[in-house]
C-alpha cells in the first residue's frame, strides 16, 4: 500500500529548500519502483518562432495581450507542472514523451441530453484555430506569456446540449499509469479533475488549446488538448483532457481534495488573498530577474470581474 504524502503544490521558489529537497527524495524513493520512469529523454524543441507547422494559418485574436513580451518557448517547455509525469519542474519535459496522443478522444457526459465521444481530429475541425496570447499566473508565484492555439470552449457547447441541471463542468485529465508513471503514486487523488461554473466555462476567454507558439501542443504542456483559463491560477487549466462532465453540484477538484484550505474552487488570481503559506502579491515572469506586481484576475478584471459581482472573494478564493 502506498503512503499518502502531505498535500501541497510545491515549488523550489516557495518551499524552503530543505523541505523541497526532502520532498524530492521522498518521491524519488517511491519512484524506484517505477523503473526507468524518470530516465526519459528531454523533448526535442522546435524553433520557437517557426510558424511553418500545421498551424501556419492562424487567426490572430482580439483577446490577445498584445503589449506583453512572449515567454521563450524553451522556458515554457522545460519548466512546468504536470504531476502525472513527476513532481519536479523538469519532470514533464523528461517524462511526457511516454504520452500517446493518437488515437485520442474526449467523452462529454453527465448533464447533457446525449452523451458523446469526439475524436481529436473532429475537435480540431470545429472552428478556425486562433492564436491567443494570454498571461499565465501559476499559484506558486511564477508567470509567463504564452501564444496558445485553439478556440473558445463555447465551440463545444454548440455541439452538446447541457440540460437545465448543468451548473458546473468538470475537466478530467488522462490517468494512465502505463503512460504516466507518477499516477501510481498518490501525489493527488487521480485523475486530475478541475472544474468551472457554467458562466466561467462559457466566457469567451476560456479556451481549449491544441497548440502553442504555432506548433502542435507539446506533450509536457498537455497534448493533445487542454484547458486555458487565463484569469485563474494555472492549476485550473487541466491538461490532456479525456472527459468533460456537466454536473449540478459544485465539484471537488483534485487540488481541493489535496488541500481544502489552500486551494479553493474559484482560484481567481487575487493579489489581495494570500495562499495559506505565501503571499500572492507579486510574481516572477519566467526569465525575468525582478518581480512584478500581480494584477487582480491576472489583468483580465475588465472582462471577468462581473462574473463575481456581489461575491466575497476572500471567502470564495
Ligand atoms: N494538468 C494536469 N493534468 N496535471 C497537472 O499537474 N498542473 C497545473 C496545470 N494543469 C497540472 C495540470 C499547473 S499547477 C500549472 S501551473 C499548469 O498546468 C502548468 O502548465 P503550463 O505551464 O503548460 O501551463
Amino acid at each position: 500500500m502506498l503512503i499518502r504524502k502531505p498535500p501541497t503544490i510545491p515549488g523550489s521558489e516557495i518551499t524552503p529548500p530543505a523541505v523541497y529537497a526532502g520532498r524530492r527524495d521522498f518521491v524519488r524513493a517511491l519512484a524506484i519502483g517505477l523503473g526507468s520512469a524518470s530516465l526519459g529523454l528531454a523533448h526535442a524543441a522546435p524553433s520557437p518562432d517557426a510558424k511553418s507547422g500545421p498551424f501556419a494559418k492562424l487567426l490572430s485574436s482580439p483577446l490577445s495581450a498584445r503589449d506583453e513580451t512572449l515567454t521563450p518557448y524553451k522556458s515554457m517547455t522545460t519548466y512546468g507542472n504536470f504531476y502525472e509525469f513527476g513532481p519536479d519542474k523538469d519532470s514533464p519535459a523528461k517524462n511526457a514523451h511516454r504520452l500517446r496522443t493518437r488515437p485520442w478522444s474526449v467523452t462529454v457526459d453527465g448533464e447533457v441530453k446525449t452523451a458523446k465521444t469526439f475524436g481529436i481530429d473532429d475537435i480540431l475541425s470545429w472552428a478556425a484555430l486562433e492564436e491567443r496570447i494570454y498571461r499565465l499566473r501559476c499559484v506558486e508565484g511564477w508567470s509567463a506569456v504564452v501564444p496558445w492555439v485553439g478556440f473558445s470552449f463555447s465551440e463545444l457547447l454548440k455541439r452538446v446540449e447541457p440540460t437545465g441541471n448543468a451548473k458546473y463542468v468538470e475537466f478530467w485529465s488522462l490517468a494512465d499509469p502505463e503512460q504516466m508513471p507518477y499516477v501510481r503514486i498518490p501525489l493527488l487523488d487521480w485523475p486530475y479533475v478541475e472544474a468551472l461554473r457554467m458562466d466561467e466555462a462559457r466566457h469567451p476567454l476560456t479556451m481549449l488549446a491544441v497548440g502553442m507558439y504555432g506548433e502542435v501542443m507539446p506533450k509536457q504542456n498537455g497534448a493533445p488538448i487542454r484547458l486555458v483559463v487565463p484569469w485563474k491560477y494555472g492549476f485550473k487549466s487541466a491538461k490532456s483532457i479525456v472527459r468533460i462532465r456537466f454536473v449540478e453540484k459544485q465539484p471537488q477538484t483534485a487540488w481541493m481534495k489535496a488541500g481544502p484550505d489552500e486551494y479553493g474552487f474559484y482560484s481567481n488570481v487575487n493579489p489581495d488573498v494570500p495562499h495559506r503559506r505565501w503571499s500572492q502579491a507579486s510574481e516572477r515572469r519566467l526569465g525575468d530577474f525582478l518581480k512584478r506586481k500581480t494584477l487582480p484576475f491576472n489583468g483580465y478584471a475588465d472582462q471577468v470581474a462581473g462574473l463575481y459581482a456581489g461575491m466575497d472573494l476572500r471567502k470564495n478564493f
